[in-house]
């Protein structure tokens, strides 16, 4: 079983240190940035559709919705097109307003996900094109859809998604750059910049794990809590409910993640000096507002680990503890900033003793709704 597991002590710790790996393999065959080449094969007879959908349908579960949540802001960024992300369980029940100008992109690791595939079966009956972003090639969910693209993260077997996640990141960011290009929303530098960026994102990944002590330490010190809230801003508020949801799913601590502005609207009651908060506070467009955020928990003594971007000077003296992820271009940001995440998560869980790879009461791929 050892070595199954590359010589590591679980699957997810494997597939957590794969991500340079995988990232790189969503991109494979697609981008070329020196040659401003990036095609994504499966989609390219619907590139057109795509770009002229009055709208975009996500639907997905779990951990695959947090990166329909990206997704949402990536497409609306950078292409325009008014995206929804569906919970694809609500979705399917709730007779939705959609039609034949819309375009449906189903994201799912096992592609066997039962809501999922009910939630296009129906997309599909209203006339909606469908997308897949699958990672199992041949599933259910691939052959259900009209078109779409693989995110080639190799088998996942760790319940609690990870390489899963940041290869569907990377394919539907490849999409929204894709679909901006045709749509003509982006200029020739900004396109080029983009890819340029997007290809370093496996470097930076790997430049994340130099972290892994310090993450562990931190774990270390937390490893008891009762309780953790998450918090961040634009493209990092996915994060935190995405690092939330990890340190659910395998530590079984209960965890919230916010948006970093409605924590005054209810979650602000719930710190003092037990409660430690994991801020997303890297350098992009949220950066002062963040820091904010981090004063009114510190002003109520809540324990603060904030993730920075490399070089922050000013949040390091104003928290407990940092983790500092690379500077990347700020749409790319969800790629590097949930590395520490998954590591605080799997290091938390391994010190409790639990089943970091089979948690209790989850499956890894839910075929009964
Ligand atoms: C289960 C898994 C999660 C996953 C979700 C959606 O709950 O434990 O890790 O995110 O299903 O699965 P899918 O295969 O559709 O991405």
């Amino acid at each position: 079983a050892t070595i199954e597991k590359g010589g590591y002590d679980h699957f997810m710790i494997k597939e957590i240190f794969e991500q340079p790996r995988s990232i790189a393999d969503s991109m494979r065959g697609r981008l070329i940035a020196s040659e401003g080449h990036l095609q994504l094969g499966g989609l390219e007879n619907y590139m057109n559709k795509l770009a002229q959908a009055d709208r975009i349908v996500i639907v997905a579960c779990g951990t695959s919705w947090h990166a329909g949540l990206v997704a949402e802001y990536l497409f609306e960024e950078l292409a325009r097109i008014n995206v929804e992300v569906e919970y694809a369980s609500e979705f399917r029940y709730r007779n939705p307003v959609i039609g034949e100008n819309d375009v449906v992109i189903a994201i799912s690791q096992s592609g066997e996900t039962a809501d999922t595939l009910a939630a296009i079966e129906l997309a599909k009956s209203k006339g909606a094109t469908i997308f897949g972003v699958c990672n199992v090639v041949g599933s259910s969910i691939a052959r259900a859809t009209h078109a779409g693209a693989y995110t080639h993260a190799g088998p996942e077997i760790g319940v609690a998604s990870t390489k899963a996640f940041t290869a569907q990141v990377t394919v539907l960011t490849q999409m929204a750059i894709a679909v901006a290009r045709r749509k003509g929303a982006l200029t020739e530098d900004t396109y080029r910049q983009l890819l340029i960026e997007l290809e370093t994102i496996p470097t930076k990944v790997q430049q994340v794990f130099e972290y892994a002590d310090k993450i562990k330490e931190i774990a270390f010190i937390f490893t008891y809590a009762r309780n953790f809230i998450y918090l961040g801003r634009g493209l990092n508020f996915p994060v935190a409910l995405e690092g939330a949801l990890k340190l659910k799913e395998i530590s079984y601590i209960h965890a919230e993640g916010y948006p970093a502005a409605e924590m005054k609207h209810g979650p602000i009651a719930l710190i003092d000096e037990d409660m430690p908060v994991v801020f997303l506070a890297t350098k992009d467009g949220s950066y002062d507002k963040i820091v904010s955020n981090i004063q009114e928990v510190k002003a109520r003594k809540g324990r603060v680990i904030a993730i920075i971007t490399q070089g922050d000077t000013r949040i390091p003296g104003m928290v407990d503890f940092v983790i500092e992820v690379p500077q990347v271009h700020e749409l790319l940001t969800p790629l590097v900033s949930v590395i520490p995440l998954q590591l605080l998560s799997y290091y938390i869980a391994v010190m409790r003793g639990r089943n970091v790879d089979q948690p209790r009461n989850l499956a890894k791929s839910v075929t009964v709704e």
